[in-house]
Parts: C-alpha cells; structure tokens; sequence
C-alpha cells in the first residue's frame, strides 16, 4: 500500500533527522504509532523522558491517563494515531522553540496526508497552535471545527489533567464527545462522496435525454 509505504518512509527519516538541535539529545526518536487507516489522530508536544527511552509516543504518566481516556471514549489505542509536534525531546521537558517546531513541521504534515484522518485532536497548546493561532485553550477546548474537509479538536493535554485535577471532568467530558465527532465527520464524507457521484452521473448523462427535460 502506497500510504503505508510513506508512513514508513517519514518514519525512516525521522530516524536519521538532523534539522534541529533536538536531534544532539535525544536517545531515541518518537515518530508516532498507530495504523495507517485511522480515522482519528491524536497530536501531543513532544516526547518526554520515557517516550526519548522507548522510541513511543505517550507511554509516561500522561500516556497512562491518555489512555484511560481513550478507554472512556471506546477508542481502542491500537485504532488510533498517536504523535507529536517534535518528534524529539526537548531537554528538561521544555516547550518545543519555533524553530523546532518549524524545522518539524513536514514530518507531521506528511504523516497527516498519508493517514488521512477524519478527525485530529490536538492536546496541549503548542499542537493547537497549528490549527488555532493566537486561540485560548480554556474558550476553545472540546469543540470541532472543520478545517479542510476534517474535524479539528483543541484538547487539554492529559498531563494538564494530572497537574491540575480539577481539570480532570472537563478533559473526560471532552474525550466523550469523540464517538459523535467522528459519525459526524463520516458522515460528512458519505454527503460529499454521493454529491460527487451525482454531479459525475448528470455530467455524463445522454445530451439528447436531457433535452426531454
Ligand atoms: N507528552 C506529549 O506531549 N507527548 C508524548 O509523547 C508524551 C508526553
């Protein structure tokens, strides 16, 4: 399968990356896993301390509580596509620079056309910032917007949830709201597929039968 083989091949790439400072630090790149035919994507900031170990995304503290989440929203971690905005870690934990974020970007862009998902959450500000700039996360949180043709979801980032647990309903709430986001995003898709077909159908359609109309 093509996309299959592109997925590869980004990851491939990932693995040899020198674009930015991170590449010096890391023991391990986190290019992201999950199937190539996921119908949701999941964007987190960057890999902390165990994902820099494993080679994982979200496999630490806020992985666990990622996937309690998921588990809460029927959505099988397997079944999903789980990355990052940098694919290596900042030291300390730090915020991902512009620059690294920048010298990032194709990767994650590129792994978005392959997957073609039908819906993306982004958890935390610095993957919201790709969709929603200059938005606040508090005003924005858990609502879909479509942005070409799929749904985006800005979410908290689960570790927000661990640092302050009053968040921790709120996050939940927002989690529960993914079954319905992506029926609808199907949905969508059916609508458009079927216009489609129908204006391909009329288009070739006899002249001289039109006529009779
Ligand atoms: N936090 C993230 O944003 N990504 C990870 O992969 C792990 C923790």
């Amino acid at each position: 399968m093509i996309a299959e083989n592109t997925l590869d091949e980004i990851r491939v790439e990932i693995a040899q990356c020198q674009r930015c400072p991170l590449a010096a630090g890391r023991k391990n790149t986190v290019p992201g896993e999950g199937p190539i035919d996921a119908e949701i994507m999941f964007i987190g900031e960057g890999p902390g301390y165990y994902e820099n170990e494993q080679g994982l995304p979200f496999v630490g503290q806020a992985g666990k509580f990622l996937d309690e989440l998921l588990a809460s929203a029927n959505l099988k971690r397997e079944a999903v596509f789980i990355t990052n905005v940098v694919k290596c870690r900042p030291p300390g934990n730090r915020d991902p620079m512009p620059e690294e974020l920048e010298a990032c970007a194709s990767y994650l862009d590129r792994q978005i056309s392959a997957i073609n998902p039908k819906v993306i959450v982004t958890l935390g500000r610095h993957s919201m910032g790709k969709y929603f700039t200059n938005a606040k996360i508090s005003l924005i949180h858990g609502k879909a917007t479509w942005v070409k043709g799929r749904l985006i979801v800005a979410m908290y980032h689960p570790a927000a949830g661990l640092h302050q647990p009053n968040l921790k309903p709120t996050i939940m709430a927002d989690f529960r709201k993914l079954p319905d986001m992506i029926l609808q995003a199907k949905k969508s898709e059916e609508i458009q597929k079927t216009a489609q077909q129908n204006d391909e159908e009329t288009q070739h359609e006899d002249p001289t039968q039109l006529s009779f109309f």
